[in-house]
């Protein structure tokens, strides 16, 4: 294996906001985790713990989503960012931007862009959804291993062509969430993986995103 090959692999990944109907096979699903929880984790305490739906349960989970939405009951159980300034406010609107001109949202357009962003609790359509839960005792080193999870998921994914996007909107949800997956409360919901095979002509997966250079991000000493 060169980096090369791990560059190839993080380049074709991106968040997918359009999936096909078509499900993953279990046995792929299960190849991705057993990768996926290859990652690192502080003592080796591998917090993450999913719960995944396939098929009518993940209809029955999008319905009953999409319906407590319409009931206004956010509540994240990881407290959202409690704003975006600088460079980072910059990078959030610029990648909003890119998904509102790539589905035909125009500035302004608050319905519109309101529209795009209720697709998340459609799951975008997706045919599998994963819940990503860390225990609450291990507070933000237990989200981080778990962010570690989801990415490496979300690579393993691509590396079998399954299409994936994390999704903080859906844990926004949280109360319902442990109500309706019997999620303990000493957990905390940190985010969704929705995931399918990409609906690769839909204008939501035409654009992608941009990184920073090192010299905005490293401060080198020495
Ligand atoms: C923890 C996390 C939560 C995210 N939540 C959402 C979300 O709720 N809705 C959404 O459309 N994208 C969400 N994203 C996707 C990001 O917007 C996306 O990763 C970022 O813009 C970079 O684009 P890329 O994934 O296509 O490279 C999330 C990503 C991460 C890592």
């Amino acid at each position: 294996m060169t980096l090369s090959d791990l560059d190839d692999l993080l380049a074709a990944r991106h968040s997918c906001r359009a999936f096909r109907a078509d499900p993953v096979p279990r046995a792929d699903i299960e190849r991705i985790l057993s990768t996926a929880r290859q990652v690192p984790s502080w003592c080796n305490a591998q917090p993450w713990q999913l719960v995944i739906t396939s098929g009518a349960e993940t209809d029955a989970f999008r319905a009953a989503l999409m319906e407590e939405v319409q009931r206004g009951t956010a509540k994240p159980d990881l407290a959202f960012p409690s704003g975006y300034s600088g460079v980072y406010q910059d990078r959030r609107r610029t990648c909003g931007w890119a998904l509102y001109e790539a589905v035909g949202v125009e500035k302004g357009d608050r319905q519109g862009s309101a529209a795009q962003m209720m697709k998340n609790f459609s799951l975008f359509d997706a045919p599998h959804c994963a819940i990503v839960s860390s225990p609450a005792e291990l507070g933000g080193y237990g989200a981080m291993d778990c962010g570690g999870f989801v990415t490496a998921f979300t690579l393993a994914a691509q590396a079998l062509g399954v299409a994936t996007i994390p999704q903080a909107a859906v844990a926004s949800y949280a109360p319902f969430l442990h109500r309706y997956f019997g999620i303990g409360e000493d957990r905390l919901i940190l985010c969704a993986i929705s995931f399918g095979y990409s609906d690769t002509g839909h204008p939501a997966n035409a654009f992608r995103t941009e990184r920073a250079p090192l010299a905005e991000f490293v401060e080198w000493r020495g």
